[in-house]
């Protein structure tokens, strides 16, 4: 891979599977597995394949067709522990989770790991699962409210000392925490959304912003938008972007495969999904939420990775993931089907046509 700068070259994230069921709402045969052991394996094969991230999720409950989940933290330490390059990224949730607690427990495992965590920050949608905790569910942009504060809160706490803060959902006095993260000037802060208040944030405060799967030229109106507004707050953010990756030697077999998980979805779960997550996407006052325009077939994967249409030959795949660069994607965070095997193949075949066309790219710049 010695064809491209880094700073020219697209990373590559991909979903920790630590949620049972897979990637997909779909009765298909899925050669993946949420326990630690084929995890640890899978971390394995993604840091050989030149996968930089693995991004965990969170759910404090079941529901469409994730029966079991393990806690992000927690897991995502134990796949640093199995790993020596990867960066893995803990999924945390404002509301059940304080940001002392994060701010606390992140810089221990940024020790332990030598600087190898980063952290999500999801703001919500499953409204099921708050009540079931018995956690108040606040309204789209309150949720955004409150988890702007919390990034602001954990910055605060990650790089001063006597850190003083008064927000309407967390307060600090005086507060000194010992021993800072090891890395500077704090961990990477990812978060997920697409909605404006989503958009927002990311323009103020998050290093990363995540979004669910789209067009080039639907993405490309989300990252003018975003980077426009940053540039106006003085702040920098990139870009990572959902695609479910379907690779195979002919576009036929690619393409197969898709109809194969469609023809297979599970009809009830994915519609019961569609009705949550269109409450929640639908409730951001200007209904641009993630999800707000997925149909159903975008909804069998969870976010809308078929529309990313990273699904064809290596070189097909290739190609599409130049195009994302071109309109500033950054990253793209991969699902699979059957994770370890199609993670092997990817770093075999796939990436080195990207990393090729990138160094092209660049020369025909030069
Ligand atoms: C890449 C990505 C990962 C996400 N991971 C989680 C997760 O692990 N748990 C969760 O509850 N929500 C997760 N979300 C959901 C978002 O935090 C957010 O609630 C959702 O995208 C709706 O936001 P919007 O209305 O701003 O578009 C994720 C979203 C994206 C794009």
């Amino acid at each position: 891979m010695s064809h491209t700068t880094s700073a020219d070259a697209v990373k590559f994230a991909y979903w920790v599977p630590n949620v049972s069921g897979g990637l997909v709402v779909s009765t298909i045969e899925q050669r993946t597995d949420w326990s630690l052991d084929y995890n640890q394996r899978l971390a394995k094969a993604a840091e050989n394949a030149g996968f930089e991230y693995a991004l965990s999720q969170i759910r404090f409950t079941a529901g469409y067709g994730a029966e079991y989940q393990h806690e992000s933290v927690s897991f995502s330490q134990a796949l640093l522990q199995a790993t020596t390059k990867l960066k893995v990224l803990a999924a945390i949730l404002p509301g059940p989770w304080h940001p002392a607690v994060v701010a606390k427990q992140i810089a221990t495992i940024d020790h332990i790991t030598n600087g190898r965590i980063a952290i999500n920050v999801v703001s919500g949608w499953f409204k099921g699962e708050f009540t079931a905790i018995g956690e108040p569910w606040l309204e789209h942009d309150e949720r955004y409210r409150r988890s702007e504060e919390f990034i602001r809160a954990l910055k605060g706490i990650w790089t001063q000392d006597n850190f003083t803060f008064k927000g309407d959902f967390y307060r600090f006095h005086d507060y000194t925490l010992s021993p800072k993260p090891v890395q500077k000037p704090h961990p990477e802060i990812f978060q997920g959304g697409s909605s404006r208040a989503a958009r927002d944030m990311a323009s103020r405060v998050s290093d990363w912003y995540f979004t669910n799967g789209n067009t080039p030229a639907n993405l490309k109106a989300q990252i003018d938008d975003i980077r426009e507004k940053a540039a106006k707050n003085g702040h920098e953010v990139r870009i990572g972007v959902n695609a479910f990756i379907i690779a195979r030697d002919t576009e036929e077999e690619a393409k197969a495969v898709l109809d194969d998980i469609i023809a297979h979805a599970h009809v009830e779960a994915v519609n019961a999904f569609g009705d949550a997550v269109k409450q929640a996407g639908n409730a951001s006052p200007e209904g641009e939420g993630n999800w707000a325009r997925s149909t159903f077939e975008d909804l069998v994967q969870y976010n809308d990775g078929f529309r990313t249409n990273l699904i064809g030959t290596p070189q097909q795949i290739a190609e599409r993931i130049v195009e994302l660069k071109a309109v500033g994607v950054d990253l793209v965070l991969a699902g699979f089907l059957h994770f370890i095997e199609e993670v092997e193949y990817f770093g075999k075949k796939v990436l080195p046509l990207v990393r090729e066309l990138e160094s092209r790219r660049q020369k025909a710049v030069a």
